[in-house]
C-alpha cells in the first residue's frame, strides 16, 4: 500500500461517480469477478471506459481479447462495437467462461461476443489457421508471460489501422529492471523490446494510479 494509495481510489471513485455510471449488469460483472479464480483483477470501470472510448474513436467493429475473467472488460469492449460488432475472447479456465458468460447474456451483449476457452495462444493459432478477418482492436490482459507470443498472434490477426493495448505494464516498478526473476516482468520487456524494433508499430506506455494502485496501459498503433 502506496502513502498515496487512499487519495488515487478516492480521486478515481469521484470520476467514477461522475463521469463513468455503471448499469447493473456492469456492476454484476464487476461483482461477480470474486467468484474467478483471480478475484479483483478486472479493469477499473474508468478503465473499461477509456478501452471502450479507444475502441469507438479508431472505429472498431471487431475486438479480439486475451483474457476474459468474469467479462467485465468485455462487456465495456463489447457495448463499444455495436449491435453489428463482434468481440472474441479468450479465456484459458471454463469455470471463469461460464461466469463471463452469463455476465455477457444480463448485459444484452451475448449475441456479439464469442468467449472460446483454453490457452489462448492454442485459440489464437486456430483463428490464425481459420483465416480469421483481421481485428481492429486488440486487448492483452492475460498471463503476462505469454505477452510477447499474444502480439505476434495479434499481428497475424490485425492490419494496418489497428489498435492493441496491453494491460498491466508496469508490475510495481520492475519493468525497469532487466534482471528481474519475475516472468511477468520478463514478460512486458520482451513485448515491449518486440514493439520497439517492430517498424509496423508506433507505441507508448502510461503508468496509472488510482483504483487499481500504481499500474499502466501499452498503447500500439500497427502502421503497416
Ligand atoms: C487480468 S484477468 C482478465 C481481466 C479482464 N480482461 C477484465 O479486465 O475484466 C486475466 C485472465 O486471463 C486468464 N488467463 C491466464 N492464462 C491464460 C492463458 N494461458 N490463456 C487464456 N487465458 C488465460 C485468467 O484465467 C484470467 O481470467
Amino acid at each position: 500500500m502506496y502513502e498515496s494509495e487512499g487519495a488515487w481510489r478516492e480521486v478515481d471513485a469521484y470520476f467514477v461517480d461522475t463521469l463513468v455510471p455503471e448499469d447493473p449488469a456492469l456492476i454484476g460483472a464487476r461483482e461477480s469477478g470474486q467468484r474467478t479464480t483471480m478475484p479483483q483483477a478486472e479493469v477499473a470501470p474508468n478503465q473499461g471506459k477509456l478501452l471502450a472510448m479507444l475502441c469507438q474513436i479508431a472505429g472498431a467493429t471487431r475486438v479480439l481479447e486475451f483474457g476474459t475473467l468474469a467479462g467485465y472488460s468485455t462487456v465495456w469492449l463489447a457495448r463499444a462495437v455495436g449491435v453489428d460488432g463482434r468481440v472474441t475472447t479468450l479465456e484459458l479456465e471454463e469455470h471463469n467462461a461460464a461466469i463471463a458468460r452469463a455476465n455477457l447474456d444480463r448485459a444484452g451483449v451475448a449475441d456479439r461476443v464469442d468467449v472460446l476457452v483454453g490457452p489462448a495462444a492454442e485459440s489464437a493459432q486456430r483463428l490464425i489457421e481459420d483465416g480469421t478477418e483481421p481485428y481492429d482492436f486488440v486487448f492483452i490482459d492475460a498471463d503476462k508471460p505469454s505477452n510477447p507470443a499474444y502480439l505476434r498472434a495479434s499481428l497475424a490477426l490485425t492490419r494496418p489501422g489497428s489498435v492493441i493495448v496491453i494491460d498491466n505494464v508496469v508490475r510495481n516498478g520492475s519493468v525497469t529492471d532487466p534482471d528481474s526473476p519475475d516472468d511477468r516482468v520478463q514478460g512486458v520487456r520482451a513485448v515491449l523490446a518486440e514493439i520497439a524494433r517492430d517498424a509496423r508499430l508506433d507505441a507508448t506506455a502510461l503508468q496509472t494510479v488510482g483504483s487499481k494502485g500504481w499500474d499502466g496501459f501499452t498503447i500500439v498503433r500497427r502502421t503497416g
